[in-house]
């Protein structure tokens, strides 16, 4: 027998997510597999903001959802032979027993990078940031980009693409070390700590030829501020809204109101979800890959060890804790 560790919903989240929402419970599964099973064991699990909204389609008492890159350890079918890597939505779980083999993936090709990569810079998060900045942003080299939670998974992704297209990065994150890191590390122009400005009077101040492209992860009243410094014929990218996740339905955010700002600055804005191009992941992941390869693309990882420790990472989202992506090591 096999001790299957997972973690479910203990009770739905209200405002911020704690560990008492999230309970461990285990259970025993054979480690003899039939015909066409395979036995997978979590190697590295994604910890993402997702999963504070997305927790809303759950019932209580079910498996937390997630994806992880899992190496089998138990195999009667040909396809996935023990020892061999692969990629599923599995959820927070050590171990998962398949019957279906079609729910899972082969790890692709990263040549000598870290798995855990197929999670962050090289998975979805990187292709957030590479199909959500070019393809609604449609930067143009000399143009100024604003990104917010620029030192995370995908913030400091579209950064660096903003970069490599020859813009000009304003970045804001939520530490001193973060903004460090982007400013010395990444070569982003200006960085600012959010917590510590007035985000009107900085924007005023240090970007008078205002913003192109704005990919935002963050939304409310960052992103009234910000609109009101867009330039004419702007695009705004809404990619997340972290600011709002936690805030209870019943105090939800009111105005101010953007639209007249919209319709005289002439804005672009489009909502983007990344698994709408996932069929296309490949072509993405060759371009991330190749600046990885290249020196012009850096990642970072925060890595937390242990699988009992995932609710640890995943709280710490909300906190900041993470520079790069956040990923457990089980
Ligand atoms: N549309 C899509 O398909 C898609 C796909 C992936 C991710 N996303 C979105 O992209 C955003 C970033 O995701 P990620 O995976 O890259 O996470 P991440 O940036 O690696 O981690 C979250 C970071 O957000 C910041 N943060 C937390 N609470 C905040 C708040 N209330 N206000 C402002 N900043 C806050 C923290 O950094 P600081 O220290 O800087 O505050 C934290 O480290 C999220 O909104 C996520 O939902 C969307």
């Amino acid at each position: 027998m096999v001790l299957s560790k997972k973690f479910v919903l203990a009770k739905h989240f209200v405002g911020k997510p704690s560990s008492d929402d999230i309970k461990l419970v285990t259970e025993e599964l054979p480690d003899e597999v039939n015909d066409e099973e395979v036995l997978c064991e979590a190697v590295w699990l994604s910890v993402d903001p997702y999963m504070r909204i997305n927790v809303g389609s759950l019932s209580e008492g079910d498996v937390m959802m997630g994806e992880q890159v899992a190496r089998v350890i138990a195999s009667k079918n040909p396809k996935f032979p023990e020892g061999t890597h692969v990629m599923a939505h599995f959820g927070w779980k050590s171990h998962t027993l398949v019957k279906d083999v079609s729910v899972l993936r082969k790890v692709p090709d990263i040549e000598d990078l870290p798995l855990s990569l197929t999670l962050g810079s090289l998975g979805m998060p990187g292709l957030t940031a590479y199909f959500g900045f070019l393809e609604k942003s449609q930067p143009k080299s000399g143009e100024t980009v604003l990104v917010n939670t620029a030192a995370g998974a995908v913030g400091s992704i579209v950064g660096q693409i903003a970069k490599i297209k020859g813009c000009k990065v304003v970045a804001f994150a939520g530490t001193e070390e973060k903004c460090s890191w982007l400013k010395n590390e990444l070569g982003f122009d200006q960085v600012f700590n959010y917590k510590n400005i007035d985000l009107d009077k900085v924007l005023s101040s240090s970007v008078p030829d205002g913003i192109d492209c704005y990919f935002d992860n963050v939304g409310g009243h960052f992103s009234s501020v910000v609109l009101n410094h867009m330039n004419t014929q702007g695009r705004v990218c809404i990619c997340g809204c972290l600011s709002e996740y936690n805030v209870p339905a019943e105090n939800t955010l009111k105005g101010p109101y953007p639209f007249k700002r919209i319709l005289f600055k002439e804005l672009s804005i489009f909502g983007f979800i990344v698994w709408k191009c996932m069929q296309r992941a490949d072509e993405g992941r060759k371009q991330l890959l190749e600046w990885i390869k290249s020196g012009k693309l850096i990642y970072k990882e925060t890595i937390t060890e242990g699988f009992e420790n995932m609710p640890k990472a995943f709280l710490g989202l909300f906190e900041g804790s993470n520079v790069g992506k956040a990923i457990v090591k089980a």
